[in-house]
């Protein structure tokens, strides 16, 4: 079975407040881009997973996709194991749902593999108890995410040019959530009127309703994003520019293929992870 897990940016991120569980109560509308890990699942009679990945770090029992194999085979109650190849292309600690992503893919892939016939609903179960992303990555498209962001409603698919830009900062979610205060949450107003805006079609106003509230605390950490969204609004004429996530990925929306070849020649010089990539209807591609 070979899969394609594709990233994720944030066209919006709004935090409502604090829960009683410790996690935020977002509004947020995430949207796959075509950047994707390859993944091979192979089933193994023998009750182990073995997960092989070309960033060698990565490849241990504590990765996403190594959990989400242990929940399936909990779940449907096998001894059986599988082996799980990745090659990673997704920047980790990003903003980019990389981890979220391999871990959907291989809740799809066993379900397939296997012939399990897990429910959707079961699957979207499963994914929650992995992390916040991991159901969005399920299905992928241009979604509005509620509660943990788990909560999710089909948007009508936006099809955007981008340039995706990855500072060498790495970002912990976490570190950047713990920082919020009362008055760093919002009324969900801003999510509203971009949707509002896509239903109308009105892309300006789309691009203008585009905020991230976790931006000023992510800062912190990587503050070299703020000088590259000034770059690509004001030197290299790009729709609009902003972060994804926690951090510390930078994406720029563009209309025009000269301006982001002009900006991708300038970035891909001094960052080392530099994408051009579309938005994509899906986030998971499977192939036998
Ligand atoms: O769910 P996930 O493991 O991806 O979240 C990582 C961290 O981000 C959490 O431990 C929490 O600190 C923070 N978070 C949050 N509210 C959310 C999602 C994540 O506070 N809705």
């Amino acid at each position: 079975m070979n899969l394609l897990a594709r990233a994720k940016i944030n066209l919006m991120l709004e935090v409502l407040g604090k829960r009683q569980d410790g996690y935020h109560e977002l509004m947020m509308i995430m949207q796959s881009v075509d950047i994707y890990d390859k993944i091979e699942l192979e089933y193994d009679d023998e009750p182990s997973i073995r997960l092989e990945c070309n960033w060698t770090e990565i490849a241990d029992s504590q990765n996403l996709a190594y959990r989400a194999a242990q929940l399936f085979f909990k779940e449907i109650k096998t001894e059986g194991g599988c082996i799980i190849r990745i090659e990673k292309h997704i920047p980790m600690q990003a903003g980019l749902a990389g981890g979220s992503t391999d871990a959907a893919a291989v809740l799809l892939g066993l379900n397939e593999l296997l012939d399990a016939r897990l429910s959707t609903e079961r699957l979207q179960q499963m994914a929650n108890q992995l992390g916040s992303d991991v159901a969005f990555c399920l299905f992928g498209g241009t979604k509005l995410a509620q509660g943990r962001g788990e909560q999710l409603t089909a948007l009508e698919n936006l099809d955007l040019s981008l340039l995706i830009i990855k500072p060498s900062e790495n970002i912990s979610t976490k570190a950047v959530f713990d920082l919020l205060e009362p008055q760093d949450y919002s009324d969900g107003s801003s999510t509203r009127s971009f949707i509002q805006a896509l239903k109308k079609q009105d892309r300006n106003q789309v691009f203008g309703r585009m905020v991230n509230h976790l931006y000023p605390k992510s800062l912190r950490f990587a503050p070299t994003m703020q000088s590259i969204i000034t770059q690509l609004e004001n030197d290299f004429g790009c729709q609009k520019a902003m972060m994804s996530g926690s951090g510390s990925t930078v994406f720029g929306i563009f209309d025009s293929a000269s301006a982001r070849e002009a900006a991708y020649e300038y970035f891909a010089k001094r960052y080392e992870k530099v994408f051009k990539t579309r938005t994509h209807p899906h986030s998971i591609t499977m192939t036998r």
